[in-house]
């Protein structure tokens, strides 16, 4: 049996944010538009300013994530281990995002319209902390967001389930969690050349994971994007719930 790889066995600073922006994010695809609602109806429910820090649990170059709390939370903390997504990250942030973000942010904001009318207004409360998400300390946050994060970092199901369970954690009880997972995905490509490590997950997995953690659970899926390259996943799993 082949050796797995786990998440310390992975230099993360090599991340390929070009290929990945190009393959993922340089426009606004039919799951993006699915997990921009979801994750919108949660926080449509939350009074706005209500908030006072949330969480991006690795962040990577993605931006609608850290949008979509702009009206909610008072301060976002994007914690990624990636030296080239930070760069990224912090560019965004002080020259302005990109021109292919806007379609994200406008329906983020035809969904929640407290969100501030640029794409750069909506980032204003975000702070970029460059670190690992498992030294974030427990109960730090009032809401926390993971998006392709604990199912795409390692291929050790026990390591899946034990960032999920950090994920919880740095919420306080009582505080919302949110999160999407790429399904059934194996180790993927980035680009031609480069290959990252994946834990095949479901609907089932994950909520036996996050069950014994949270209250409020909900757990649905979507079919795969034919629009976006076959990472081998059959779809996405999206979840929200409030920490026990
Ligand atoms: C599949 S990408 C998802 C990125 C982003 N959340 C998104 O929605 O596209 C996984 C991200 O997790 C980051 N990462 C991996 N291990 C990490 C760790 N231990 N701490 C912080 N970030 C980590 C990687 O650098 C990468 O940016």
């Amino acid at each position: 049996m082949p050796a797995r790889t786990f998440n310390d066995d992975v230099d993360w600073d090599g991340w390929p944010v070009d290929a990945y922006l190009a393959e993922n994010y340089r426009e606004l695809h039919p799951s993006d538009a699915a997990v921009i609602a979801h994750h919108s109806a949660c926080y449509r429910r939350l009074d706005t300013d209500s908030v006072e820090r949330s969480l991006e649990f690795g962040a990577g170059p993605n931006l609608y994530p850290l949008m979509l709390g702009a009206a909610v939370c008072r301060r976002t903390d994007a914690v990624e281990a990636g030296a080239a997504n930070v760069a990224y990250l912090r560019r965004q942030l002080t020259e302005g995002p990109d021109a292919s973000w806007s379609p994200f942010h406008a329906l983020a904001r035809d969904l929640d319209p407290r969100i501030p009318a640029s794409p750069g207004a909506a980032l204003a409360r975000v702070r970029v902390v460059h670190g690992d998400v498992r030294a974030v300390p427990q109960g730090r946050y009032g809401l926390a967001s993971m998006n392709f994060v604990a199912e795409g970092v390692t291929e050790d199901f026990a390591e899946f389930t034990a960032l999920c369970r950090q994920f919880v954690r740095c919420v306080v009880p009582g505080g919302t969690v949110v999160a999407a997972f790429m399904e059934n995905m194996p180790t993927y490509r980035i680009g031609e050349t480069t290959v990252w490590p994946g834990c095949p997950v479901d609907v089932h997995t994950v909520r036996s994971v996050f069950a014994p953690l949270t209250g409020e659970l909900t757990v649905t899926r979507i079919d795969a994007d034919p629009t976006l390259p076959d990472y081998g996943d059959s779809g996405m799993v999206l979840l929200s719930a409030v920490r026990r």
